[in-house]
């Protein structure tokens, strides 16, 4: 089956084909990342009407690249949540409206559903083994920090997730802090793999189950930059918060190389637990930040069973794996609408 996939629930607007959920013909996504940059972060209105500016050449671009014609199009799959409510619509308006026009029909796709499959998909020829179910799921995304037990596809058990910020955000946040571009988590990677001496920061274990926090290490790093910079004498009376003071590089590369050794560690132990503890027989990372190489060296050797991390592009948002999600799910032709809080474990 030849599926369309659409996603605009953040600040990409993606489209792809894919075939039989696994072979991912074309992958286009265009990044609003330079319209979002200088606020720092992604903001909803700007992200809104750059999807309705793009959305009609991803899909067609998608289309050509794959070679396969309007008509050949058999269903087409969209992300209808979780993500931002004026985003989201404009993908499923437009998937909607297409599917009616060709006939075919509609798979609202859960976002992080999408997430899952990101693991699924390939270029290759053969395609490699699908996943072992089942299988303990990290999602770590800007958004997202969650541990899911994937029995099936559709049958999730959400078993974990970040009370406060999530480990993305963190590491945007942070970049923010040690004066480093948005999105700060490649930022952060580049520059820790410079540092000499790791600042040691405090981890977040909350022992007992399976969620994570991040946000009290977020401030003790802000904690620790202001010490290094009063101890440089960047803090003085007239500046007592040292706005607009900075630290040489190797300063912001330890307190970087530190901050992502505590995340690392905390993402490491508590996925490893988790998988032992309900029997997955795979361990797979997914999301933004499973692009991250030291996560994903540290969790490789950590893993008693087979592990699968997102291939780099298909990691951050992109819509081969709504495509994908959408295949192993089940169609409506019902009316359907965004759900702007969407959540794993809701059926
Ligand atoms: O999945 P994604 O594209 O968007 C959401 O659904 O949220 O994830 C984006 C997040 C950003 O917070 C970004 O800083 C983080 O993934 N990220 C990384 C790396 N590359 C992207 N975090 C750590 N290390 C990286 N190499
Ligand atoms: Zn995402």
């Amino acid at each position: 089956m030849l599926a369309l996939g659409i996603e605009t629930s953040c600040d990409e607007t993606s489209a792809a084909v894919v075939e039989d959920g696994r072979r991912v013909l074309s992958s286009i996504v265009s990044s609003q990342i330079p319209h979002h940059a200088p606020y720092g972060g992604v903001v909803p209105e700007i992200a809104s009407r750059q999807h309705v500016l793009a959305i009609r050449g991803v899909v067609a671009l998608a289309l050509e690249t794959a070679g396969v014609g309007r008509n050949e199009v058999q269903a087409i799959a969209v992300t209808q949540g979780p993500g931002l409510a004026g985003a989201l619509l404009v993908g499923l308006s437009f998937a909607r409206g297409l599917a009616m026009a060709l006939d075919v029909p509609l798979f609202p796709v859960n976002h992080l559903e999408g997430h899952l499959h990101s693991v699924w998909l390939s270029r290759a020829t053969p395609l490699p083994d699908p996943p072992p179910l089942p299988m303990l799921a990290l999602i770590v995304s800007g958004g997202h920090t969650e541990l899911v037990v994937m029995r099936d596809h559709g049958d999730n058990l959400v078993i974990g997730k970040t009370v406060d910020d999530a480990a993305g955000e963190a590491f945007d946040k942070v970049a923010r802090v040690l004066g480093l571009p948005y999105p700060g988590g490649p930022e952060i990677e580049r520059v820790a793999a410079t540092a000499g001496h790791p600042e040691a920061l405090p981890r977040a274990w909350l022992r007992g189950t399976h969620n994570f926090s991040f946000s009290g290490l977020k401030t003790a790093t802000l904690r620790a930059f202001r010490d290094h910079l009063s101890v440089a004498h960047r803090i003085s009376p007239e500046n007592p918060t040292g706005a607009g003071q900075s630290l040489p590089p190797e300063e912001i590369a330890n307190l970087a190389a530190g901050f992502q050794e505590s995340v690392i560690d905390v993402l490491v132990k508590k996925s490893i637990n988790a998988a032992v503890e309900h029997r997955a027989r795979s361990i797979a990372v997914v999301g933004g930040v499973a692009a991250n190489g030291a996560l994903r060296d540290r969790m490789r050797s950590a893993s008693p069973v087979p592990l699968l991390v997102s291939p780099p592009e298909f990691a951050t948002d992109n819509a081969a794996m709504i495509a994908s999600a959408g295949f192993y799910l089940p169609a409506t032709r019902a009316a359907i609408d965004v759900l702007p809080s969407l959540s794993l474990d809701q059926r």
